[in-house]
């Protein structure tokens, strides 16, 4: 039987990268993935895919809608072909895996195909053709998440669909009822709109994206409106039905009217939810709190001494992002290094167009900390770049302490908002102020130019630009 100084449960970002930086520090590793394609969630059914969606969209929604603004006249009708877009999606998504499985060799990682579940404190079973066991001394369970649901709910993944199945529908839905107005609601709520599905977006709450900054949901809101996405905010859906040609959902509102909602889809886009189904967790005493997360300590380690979790299986923002410091630092600490994450600075995007991003505190979370802010805001339409490009909408709004000028939150809505984050969390780490922001030079034409702006703002309400 094969043993391992370290083996990991799960390729995802959490997973393989932990496997990566585990070889690079010499320790012996295992990675195992139930799925023939490494990558897990992200590189599959997740972020890979639904950018390459939303990037194609985004092209023809240009093509349709503002490409003439730029004097270029395309002749006839425009077509799509969804089949390609599709075939064009999954292209990307296995040249991606393949790149994971190039890793893994050049890192001398072993790699198990099969499910893992626990047999003691270091034997793994790995169910497959050959039913194999191996040994560990250490394990690191990064096994992700899977979409969560509501309890009246029946997923046939046919008509009533999770966001694996919206990334590889065989057609393009004439109309497409969405629960949640979360980011996965909003993005391939996006994706659908520009292919010319009929949109209908239910949300629990009185706002869009409720964990992002307000004003950042409500220029969001404004400009999906604009867009024809419909929304029906602070309404609970109640019923989901599917038949042979259509699904039917039914929501209350706030003023206790009920809404119903014919369509030919229903993504249901809830939140997603921790998964360790059968890996007998309960036969090493690895404990998971109520809402199923696996409970860690700060060293990752969980409530057995041998095994530790990170990911999206445990506390925290569910990203791709997170799961790969995570799983970095767990490699780092079985070494006995002392690698150190700021959840504060780990930076959240939509990638909708326009993109939004934020780092740090939102306006509300800084009103209920009772901490003393002064904020700026620059909007994109009055930098040049917005206009040269006729991207005009959204703005930079930067939230600092009033007495020391130290930046506590950046919020972004414009053009490659995902890309200028960086910015703002580079500031973070080395904790500047909105001074040293203003005094550095962006180059023009660039959005980057809005972070200079608003920093102004804040500092001293001298913006050069408006
Ligand atoms: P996962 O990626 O879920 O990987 C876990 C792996 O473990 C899976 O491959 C699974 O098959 C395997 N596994 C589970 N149990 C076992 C077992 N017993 N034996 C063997 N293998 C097992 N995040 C971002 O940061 N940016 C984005 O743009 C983004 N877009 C997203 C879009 C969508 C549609 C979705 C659904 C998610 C998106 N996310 C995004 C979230 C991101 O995908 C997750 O946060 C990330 O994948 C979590 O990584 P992980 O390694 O913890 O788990
Ligand atoms: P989410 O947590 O972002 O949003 C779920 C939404 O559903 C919330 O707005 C919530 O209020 C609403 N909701 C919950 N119950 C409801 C009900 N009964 N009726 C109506 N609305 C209801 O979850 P989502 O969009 O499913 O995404 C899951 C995870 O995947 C996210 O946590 C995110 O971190 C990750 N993800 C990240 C992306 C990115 O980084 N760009 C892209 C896609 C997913």
């Amino acid at each position: 039987m094969k043993n391992y100084d370290l083996v990991v449960i799960g390729s995802g970002p959490g997973g393989y990268v932990c496997a990566i930086r585990a070889s690079q520090l010499g320790i012996k590793t295992a990675l195992i993935e139930k799925y023939k394609s490494l990558g897990g969630t992200c590189l599959n059914v997740g972020c890979i895919p639904s950018k390459a969606l939303l990037d194609s969209s985004h092209h023809y929604h240009d093509v349709v809608h503002n490409i003439s603004s730029h004097g270029i006249n395309v002749e006839g009708a425009i077509s799509l072909d969804f089949k390609k877009m599709i075939d064009r999606k999954n292209n990307v998504v296995s040249q991606t895996v393949k790149g994971i499985d190039f890793l893994m060799n050049k890192n001398n990682i072993d790699v198990y195909n099969g499910f893992a579940s626990f047999v003691d404190d270091h034997l793994i079973n790995i169910e497959n053709d050959t039913n194999q066991r191996i040994k560990f001394d250490k394990c690191v369970i990064a096994t992700g998440s899977k979409p969560a649901t509501l309890p009246f709910i029946n997923i046939d993944k046919e008509k009533i669909i999770t966001s694996t199945e919206a990334l590889s529908l065989n057609e393009i839905p004439k109309s497409l009822t969405i629960i949640g107005a979360g980011v996965i609601g909003l993005e391939l709520g996006q994706v659908y709109n520009r292919l010319g599905s009929e949109v209908n977006v239910i949300e629990y709450s009185d706002k869009i994206t409720p964990f992002m900054d307000n004003d950042v949901s409500k220029e969001l809101l404004k400009i999906f409106k604009k867009e024809k996405i419909n929304f029906y905010l602070s309404s609970k859906v109640f019923d989901v039905k599917s038949n042979d040609s259509n699904v039917i959902v039914k929501a209350e509102n706030k003023s206790g009217e009920i809404l119903e909602f014919v369509s030919d889809y229903c993504l249901v886009s809830v939140g997603r939810k921790p998964y360790t189904e059968n890996l007998c967790l309960n036969s090493v005493g690895v404990d998971t709190d109520k809402s199923g997360r696996i409970i860690i300590d700060r060293q990752f380690k969980t409530t057995n001494n041998n095994i530790f979790a990170i990911g999206d299986v445990v506390n925290g923002p569910m990203l791709a992002h997170k799961a790969e410091e995570e799983g970095i630092a767990v490699a780092e600490i079985l070494k006995n290094h002392k690698p150190h994450i700021d959840y504060n600075l780990i930076p959240n995007v939509i990638y909708t167009w326009p993109e939004v991003s934020s780092v740090g505190k939102t306006e509300q979370e800084l009103i209920e900390e009772k901490i003393n802010y002064k904020k700026g805001n620059f909007p994109m339409r009055a930098l040049g770049r917005s206009r040269a490009s006729n991207d005009l909408s959204g703005f930079v709004k930067i939230l600092a302490d009033k007495k020391t000028d130290e930046i506590l939150g950046v919020h972004i809505i414009g053009a490659r908002a995902a890309d200028l984050i960086t910015e703002a969390v580079t500031a973070m780490e080395f904790k500047a102020s909105c001074e040293d922001i203003a005094m550095m030079s962006h180059p023009h034409p660039t959005y980057s130019e809005a972070l200079k702006e608003a920093a102004l703002d804040a500092l001293e309400n001298r913006p050069l630009h408006i």
